[in-house]
């Protein structure tokens, strides 16, 4: 795992944005996977950004969505499906038939989520899986006690995730109960994965998943298996972190050991 602190929510995005930008420019085909919430909405923006002033180009990437609401239409304004068009896919030059998303309203759900998943597949996987973070340590809608190899499926939400996602509704009931979500096992697939956490109430979250114990309790805990997680987060979500200096020392060498391993090659 790769933790990275910085210092405001600006160079968190700013950050994101290098490693989506680095990986389009290795592979303009790229495969993206992508969350809704609070957390991306800056990095959305820096992408609309970037995709205006033609240094990247959406053309030919395509993009998974990482869950998404039972019982919502793609039209609804708090569907995730609304949420994506609004704040990235209306702005740039996506190809509408590379925009993969879990419908809120399938026919058939178990035949939807294997259908996604082959999706997924029949494109080589997923390269880039970009990861907000829940305060009880959930993944996509994947919540304290999901299998840590699950596929997509069904989900039940929490009551405290249901409470922190009512601030969208007019009122808490009316969020949505059940939801689809990519698998924490599907998610661990993708060849590299970056997770963007800021705030003080995050911080809880981010020390079980940095430095607790690998257990379905705390979903996220799970990237300490991948090879290629990155974890980008702001002073306040590392409060808790207890090698905080060491990962920030970590990161200042970065370009020395990436010198030094590039000249023994
Ligand atoms: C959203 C998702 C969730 C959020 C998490 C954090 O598609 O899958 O896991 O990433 O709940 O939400 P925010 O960013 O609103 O704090």
């Amino acid at each position: 795992m790769e933790i990275i602190i910085k210092q405001d929510y600006e160079q968190i995005c700013e950050e994101a944005i290098k490693i989506i930008h680095q990986a389009w420019k290795k592979k303009n085909n790229l495969v993206l996977g992508l969350p809704t919430g609070k957390t991306p909405l800056g990095v959305y923006r820096r992408l609309i950004e970037l995709n205006k002033k033609e240094e990247i180009d959406f053309s030919q990437v395509i993009t998974f969505s990482l869950d998404e609401y039972l019982g919502l239409e793609e039209n609804h304004p708090q569907s995730f499906a609304y949420y994506m068009e609004k704040n990235l896919f209306q702005h740039i030059n996506i190809n509408k038939e590379n925009i993969y998303r879990l419908s809120g309203n399938p026919e058939n759900i178990d035949e939807h989520c294997k259908a996604y998943e082959e999706k997924i597949n029949s494109f080589g996987g997923i390269d880039l899986q970009i990861l907000g973070i829940g305060r009880n340590g959930h993944i996509g809608f994947n919540e304290p006690s999901s299998s840590l190899s699950s596929r997509t499926r069904v989900k039940t939400l929490t009551l405290e995730t249901i409470e922190a996602n009512s601030r969208l509704f007019q009122d808490e009931k009316e969020v949505p109960r059940f939801c689809l979500t990519l698998g924490i096992g599907t998610i661990m697939e993708a060849k590299m994965i970056v997770l963007l956490a800021l705030g003080k109430n995050k911080g809880e979250a981010i020390f079980k998943c940095v430095e607790g114990p690998i257990t379905a309790s705390v979903p996220a805990s799970i990237l300490q298996l991948h090879p290629q997680a990155k974890i980008i987060i702001d002073q306040e979500a590392a409060s808790l972190l207890s090698r905080k200096d060491y990962y920030q020392w970590v990161y200042k060498n970065k370009e020395r050991v990436d010198d030094f391993i590039a000249k023994k090659k």
